[in-house]
């Protein structure tokens, strides 16, 4: 690994430790991450030198978290790696534990952090594309709105838009500012959901999740919003499409006419060049007028949040158009001025 990637992968780690949600089951693993990174112990730099080669546009955010998401599923079977999860030992014991495991299980953790992605999914997180696409299409007079979820994990998003009782369940809990735009189905005809192959399925998804109660709480509503809503509402496909294949990308959204394309918490994963290709790649795919959704953490996951933006009529250049404040979507969005755009005059607070 160069010196300049080793020292921005230290910073974004130990700007996750200090994250609000990384007390929630990861920032003790980062903890004793951070100590082994600084002290160049040789199986970590073999491992990150390994993982960079195959994925050379990975983010740092994305590869920390997933040796934390390897480590997990390590922990499952091993009682040393369980180890990495607890506060007691102190930092510089689980230091010394991480690197006798990476010595040991070096290769198992690199295949896992080569061949998968983070795959972790938010069952409130499809109220916002909800009630912006249902204003988007009222605004803009779209009758028909063929929609692709890009990297939509086990496809919760295209299961749950226009289900207004898993909607009524979680929006109470989500303030808006200017007040919300009112619920409306939105006109669906077709829904895609699509990611990498080997699709990820419910274990690797639980896996994903942090170990502690708070993420035992949100993996509980991944479950009940399975069990409430249909697999196979009318239209919706699960399918494989690695998005990286610019032109595949751009073929699949056209042959299947999608207008609408929503992708969240995806470009994270990949630095800014890939993002932009990915960006462009479904722009060239998508029929006219063309919307894309995208929600993104804020500052890759190294502070509490999201930003909401909006690629309209093909331009490449994103309007920020809501702030959320917590990724689970159970704060407060904040729309913003360029919401107009999508989803006609933005109301002033009362
Ligand atoms: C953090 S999950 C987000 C899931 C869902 N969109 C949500 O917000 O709840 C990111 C997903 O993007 C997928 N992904 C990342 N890179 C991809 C690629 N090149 N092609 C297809 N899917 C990809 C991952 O496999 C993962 O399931």
């Amino acid at each position: 690994m160069t010196t300049d990637h080793a020292d921005s992968l230290l910073e974004t780690l130990t700007d996750m430790q200090r994250h609000e949600q990384g007390n929630h089951g990861w920032s003790v693993v980062h903890e004793a991450l951070a100590l082994l990174m600084r002290s160049g112990d040789p199986a970590l730099d073999a491992l990150l030198a390994a993982v960079r080669a195959s994925r050379p546009g990975i983010s740092d955010s994305h590869l920390i978290t997933l040796l934390g998401i390897a480590l997990r599923g390590l922990a499952d079977r091993d009682p040393e790696a369980a180890g990495l999860f607890r506060p007691e030992p102190a930092a510089a014991g689980r230091a010394a534990a991480l690197a006798s495991i990476l010595g040991r299980d070096g290769a198992q953790i690199a295949a896992v952090v080569t061949e998968h992605s983070n795959s972790f999914t938010a069952a409130r997180r499809f109220l916002v594309p909800q009630v912006l696409l249902g204003a988007y299409a009222a605004h803009h007079g779209i009758a028909e709105v063929r929609l692709a979820d890009l990297g939509t994990s086990i496809g919760l998003l295209p299961r749950q838009l226009n289900n207004r009782a898993v909607f009524e369940r979680f929006a109470p809990d989500l303030r808006w500012s200017p007040e919300a735009p009112p619920y409306r189905p939105i006109p669906l005809t077709a829904r895609y959901g699509v990611d990498a192959p080997p699709l990820p399925d419910l274990d690797w998804v639980r896996h994903c999740h942090g170990p502690s109660a708070y993420y035992g709480d949100r993996f509980s509503e991944v479950l009940w919003t399975l069990e409430q809503t249909t697999p196979d509402p009318p239209g919706l496909r699960l399918e494989a499409l690695d998005l990286l294949d610019a032109d595949a990308l751009t073929g699949y959204l056209r042959e299947r006419r999608i207008n609408v394309a929503t992708c969240n918490f995806v470009l994270y994963q990949y630095d800014p060049a890939t993002r932009e290709r990915i960006v462009a790649a479904v722009l060239r795919g998508l029929a006219a007028p063309g919307l894309l959704l995208s929600m993104e953490p804020g500052h890759e996951l190294r502070r509490q949040g999201a930003r909401v933006t909006a690629y309209l009529d093909g331009d490449t250049t994103g309007r920020p158009v809501a702030d959320v404040s917590d990724a689970h979507c159970i704060g407060t969005v904040t729309l913003l001025p360029a919401s107009a755009d999508l989803t006609g005059a933005v109301r002033k607070p009362r």
